[in-house]
């Protein structure tokens, strides 16, 4: 029997990469396939949550009794986050958001001229920094980080420019961490501290990490 510790919460979960076209064949991506956003989503519904799940392009199924709403770029996910975030009660930003976008969309196919091109990048909003900006006092907000080098401090920074609860930090030098694997290593960061959880899989990771984040919650009512 699984414990309905969320029953009652509501909980916006994001997951997988964003898409910033170029043209009608080309897109600026990223390697996350949603495997982490979506054993999150997955968790806090069989743990009693009222779940929405914003997500990326992925191969993934919905997950059953899961509300889940598709975009494609960092704008159209911005967008669909901030119209479900003042209801949610917990909030949770496992997707890959493209800080960057190609400038200019080209409406006809790009054509190879030249020994060389170059790019204009625009700056997409950065949503949870937004987030963090307008959460409401009793709001939990749980961000993740994905690093390859000094992962503890870089995570303590977007904790606190990011104005969160909590953030959760993975490796993504590691094959068996971060992008695209069956298995994460989280750090967990709070202004108490660090959490170090075991090398496993996402699905278990998602049920350890929801256990932080419920454990927080009840230490701010105490
Ligand atoms: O999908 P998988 O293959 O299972 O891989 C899982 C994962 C590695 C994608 C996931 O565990 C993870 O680390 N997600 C966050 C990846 C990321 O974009 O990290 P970041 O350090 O660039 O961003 C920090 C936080 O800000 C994230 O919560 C991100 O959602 C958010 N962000 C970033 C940029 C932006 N424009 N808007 C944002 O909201």
């Amino acid at each position: 029997l699984i414990e309905q510790d969320l029953r009652g919460e509501k909980i916006l979960v994001t997951a997988g990469p964003t898409r910033e076209p170029l043209d009608p064949a080309r897109f600026l991506g990223n390697r996350s396939s949603g495997k982490m956003g979506y054993a999150l989503a997955t968790a806090a519904r069989r743990r009693g949550g009222d779940v929405i799940l914003v997500s990326g392009p992925t191969a993934l199924v919905a997950p059953h009794g899961v509300e889940t709403i598709r975009v494609n770029t960092a704008e159209e996910m911005y967008a669909r986050v901030m119209e479900n975030a003042s209801a949610a009660d917990i909030i949770v930003k496992s997707a890959a958001v493209a800080d960057f976008r190609p400038e200019n969309y080209v409406e006809q196919k790009v054509k190879k001229e030249g020994a060389s091109m170059s790019l204009g990048l625009a700056r997409n909003p950065d949503i949870l920094f937004e987030l963090g900006k307008g959460r409401r006092a009793d709001q939990l907000l749980v961000g993740f980080a994905a690093e390859s080098e000094n992962i503890v401090d870089h995570g303590r920074s977007k904790l606190e420019r990011k104005k969160l609860d909590m953030i959760a930090v993975n490796d993504i030098s590691s094959a068996q961490t971060g992008f695209e694997s069956d298995t994460n290593q989280l750090f967990v960061i709070t202004e108490d501290g660090v959490v170090t959880l075991p090398l496993t899989t996402k699905n278990h990771t998602a049920n350890l990490l929801l256990d932080q984040m419920v454990k927080h919650k009840q230490d701010r009512v105490l």
